[in-house]
């Protein structure tokens, strides 16, 4: 039987230039190098300048992900963007990465999800193109997470940081050795809104607000959540922690990476690992933890790559990918 499937182009990344390690933070709040790396595993995360938005961001990883696919922006006919930080309340930030693309056909919009946004951004994406309404997508994860931040809250302050990820799927009747997309699992579950959410909104307050968290409750629900979902995805392809090739998990925290690796008896060589580097960008953590891992050649054609993310909703996701 004919099947569509989506298959991965290109990917690309961008960090902002200005760069804050946790020595930054020190002189900022009551904190330590020690106690951010022993606890998260982060050592340094970029900060947007100033006047630079997330559409901005989004743009240049846009942008990289096209130049590796080796396609111009004329070639995209779809656009979805998961954010929870856009430029403005509307229009969609991925009508301005649309615009900036010089691209005046097909459709662009926005996904919220916190940090599961790439998820259901790749779900969403997939299943346009796996019903042939678009032929070539940009999915990308972008954030500016430094302007909902309480810079005087050391329990959040130091978690956080900028940054975005794009990739280009592209509907193949067929596949191409049984590349792309193979199964996508999408859960959340509105009980835990209030362990991490954002103080204010249109609606609400009429103001932005600052981000909250219970982190210790968003810990204690993390490795359960992500690790059932990674084995829907395994029920529903029959693949298995030994014939991944790489698992790309959300990069929140590497407690919570390593201790969901190993409960899903994830070789520790097979996890791609970028908090460091970056700290958590939320939506933007996947695809800038795969354009790594890319660039670098660890990720090559024909792999089995595993993604998974959770965070504020909460809301969660696993996602199966033949390279
Ligand atoms: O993207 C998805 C959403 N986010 C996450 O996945 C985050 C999930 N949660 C976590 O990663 C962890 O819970 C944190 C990294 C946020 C915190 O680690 P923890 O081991 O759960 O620490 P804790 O919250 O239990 O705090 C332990 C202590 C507290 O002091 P007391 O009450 O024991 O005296 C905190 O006040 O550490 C203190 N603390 C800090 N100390 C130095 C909290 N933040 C800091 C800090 N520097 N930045």
């Amino acid at each position: 039987m004919s099947a569509i499937r989506s298959v991965v182009r290109g990917v690309g990344a961008y960090l902002p230039a200005r760069c804050l390690t946790n020595a930054d933070l020190v002189q900022m709040v009551d904190t330590s190098d020690e106690w951010i790396v022993q606890r998260t595993g982060i050592r340094t995360r970029h900060i947007a300048a100033e006047g630079e938005v997330t559409s901005d961001l989004a743009l240049k990883a846009a942008q990289a992900a096209l130049a590796d696919a080796g396609l111009e922006p004329g070639d995209i006919d779809l656009i979805v963007l998961a954010t929870s930080t856009p430029d403005n309340t509307f229009p969609a930030t991925a009508v301005s990465v649309q615009a900036g693309l010089g691209i005046t056909h097909g459709a662009a919009f926005d996904i919220q999800a916190v940090c599961s946004g790439f998820v259901y951004a790749l779900a969403t994406a997939d299943n346009f193109l796996k019903s042939g309404a678009y032929r070539r997508c940009l999915v990308i994860g972008a954030e500016t997470f430094s302007r909902i931040l309480d810079w005087s809250d050391r329990t959040t302050c130091v978690l956080f940081g900028d940054g975005a990820g794009a990739l280009v799927l592209e509907a193949v009747r067929d596949g191409e050795d049984g590349r792309g997309l193979l199964t996508t699992h999408l859960r959340s579950d509105g009980r835990y809104k209030n362990k991490l959410y954002v103080d204010g909104g249109v609606s609400s307050t009429r103001s932005v607000g600052y981000l909250r968290m219970e982190g210790r409750e968003v810990f204690r629900h993390a490795v359960g959540m992500i690790t059932d979902v990674i084995v829907d995805a395994f029920s529903a392809t029959g693949e298995s922690a030994e014939t991944i090739d790489w698992f790309v998990p959300h990069q929140a925290n590497r407690r919570i990476i390593d201790a969901s690796a190993v409960k899903l008896g994830i070789a520790p060589e097979k996890v791609v690992i970028t908090v460091d580097k970056h700290g958590n960008t939320s939506a933007a953590s996947i695809p800038l933890a795969l354009a790594t891992a890319h660039a670098d050649g660890r990720i090559k054609r024909g792999d089995l790559v595993l993604l998974e993310a959770m965070g504020g909703g909460f809301t969660w996701g696993s996602a199966l990918v033949r390279w």
